[in-house]
């Protein structure tokens, strides 16, 4: 098992994330981002932003933490823990709702984490409504 696939609560998780922050790789917006999706087998799989010095070539921390799911084996998102060094609610992007549309599960849930602990919770697919998915290429 890597690192990227730690069975672990939620609760627990989420009081991971603020160390987490400190992986983040944000020299140009000074903005860190941590992500942990647990997938639809409990696993968990984490992601930070990282920036580039071509600023479009930066990544999310979402992207990152679904990329980690993906090289596991996971193939459902369950939930989507976000946090963020400013503490505020940091909701996933555009392009990130679209790539978490891609796997999530029609339950799944994007969990915002201040100070460690889980604030508030949102179903996914409230924020992307009437979206393109899988199912439209089958
Ligand atoms: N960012 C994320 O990693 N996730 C989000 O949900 C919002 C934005 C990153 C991208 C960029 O590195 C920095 O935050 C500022 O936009």
């Amino acid at each position: 098992m890597s690192a990227r696939e730690i069975p672990i609560s939620e609760d627990d998780l989420a009081a991971s994330l603020p160390a987490l922050l400190g992986k983040a790789y944000a020299r140009y917006s000074n903005f860190t981002v941590a992500a942990a999706v647990i997938d639809a087998d409990g696993i968990a799989h984490l992601g930070v932003n990282v920036e580039n010095a071509a600023y479009p070539s930066g990544t999310c921390a979402e992207q990152v933490a679904i990329g980690a799911m993906v090289t596991a084996g996971g193939r459902g998102i369950a939930t989507v823990l976000i946090a963020s060094g400013s503490n505020a609610v940091v909701q996933p992007c555009g392009a990130c709702r679209q790539r978490i549309a891609e796997f999530a599960t029609e339950s799944c849930e994007i969990v915002s984490v201040q100070d460690g602990r889980t604030t508030r919770r949102t179903p996914f697919w409230s924020l992307l409504p009437d979206s393109f998915g899988p199912r439209d290429l089958d």
